[in-house]
């Protein structure tokens, strides 16, 4: 007697085929990723003719009309402790709804796009989403970062003492930025994010995502097609986080 195959060997089913049906198509990265890598290179040259197009098998599938909340779920980065713990504080501070969801989002392109120049990718990503001030505050906590200011207790972070070395002195254009933030009617805003942004935290406080969910709601004007099927200058990016691996 033949049993119907269960809920589970339907899913190995469908994701053997899936991957049986990537293997025809080869997977090419982009430049960029060779880079990171050191090699000014495409790599060896794949195998056949057809190169990969379309959603990535070997990630979590997306809604057809993704969210913010998607793409934290099922495209970034696990263990966003940093950024919950962030918005956490800010919270607790008492600062404006609008400045928590900075703090949420504040290194949004480390957990899912791109490190270097992070808070400038960061603000781009979300310029067409985020009041001004919160994109603004983003791209600019990136050169705050590096600068004390005693009036509301930030100091050079010891954490980078450790990871850049006693002597790192930032570059002239994160100079330049920080001369311009600081003469800015929001530089305080950029500076909150500077202030909440901690690099330990307490591991008895366990913050998860849903608690910020109505202030997302709120202040990140979510597109009803979804991001990335939206018509903004950032609609591409979030279509990159998506499906990385697009050959073209
Ligand atoms: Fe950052
Ligand atoms: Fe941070």
């Amino acid at each position: 007697m033949s049993t119907a195959p269960s809920m589970s060997e339907r899913a190995d089913e469908l994701e053997r085929r899936q991957i049986e049906e990537l293997a025809e198509r080869a997977v090419v990265k982009s430049f960029l990723f060779h880079l990171a890598d050191g090699e000014r290179s495409f790599g060896p040259r794949p195998r056949g003719s057809r190169r990969h197009m379309g959603e990535d098998p070997r990630l979590p599938p997306m809604p057809e009309k993704p969210t913010l909340l998607d793409f934290f779920r099922l495209r970034f980065a696990p263990g966003q402790a940093h950024l919950l713990q962030s918005a956490n504080l800010a919270q607790e501070a008492g600062l404006p709804e609008k400045m928590v969801l900075a703090c949420l989002l504040h290194d949004i392109a480390i957990i899912g796009f791109i490190r270097a120049d992070h808070g400038y990718w960061g603000a781009q990503l979300l310029e067409p989403y985020v009041d001004e001030e919160v994109s603004w505050a983003i791209r600019m906590h990136q050169a705050l970062r590096f600068f004390p200011d005693e009036s509301v207790g930030y100091e050079y972070p010891d954490q980078y003492r450790r990871m850049f070395g006693e002597d790192y002195r930032p570059d002239p254009y994160i100079v330049a930025d920080y001369e311009r933030a600081r003469k800015h009617r929001w530089y305080m805003s950029a500076r909150m994010i500077c202030v909440n942004d901690l690099y330990s935290f307490d591991p008895d406080v366990q913050v998860e995502i849903e608690q910020f969910e109505d202030i997302i709601g709120r202040h990140f004007r979510q597109p009803p097609e979804g991001l990335g099927n939206d018509n903004t200058p950032a609609s591409h990016m979030w279509r990159t986080i998506r499906r990385p691996c697009n050959a073209l």
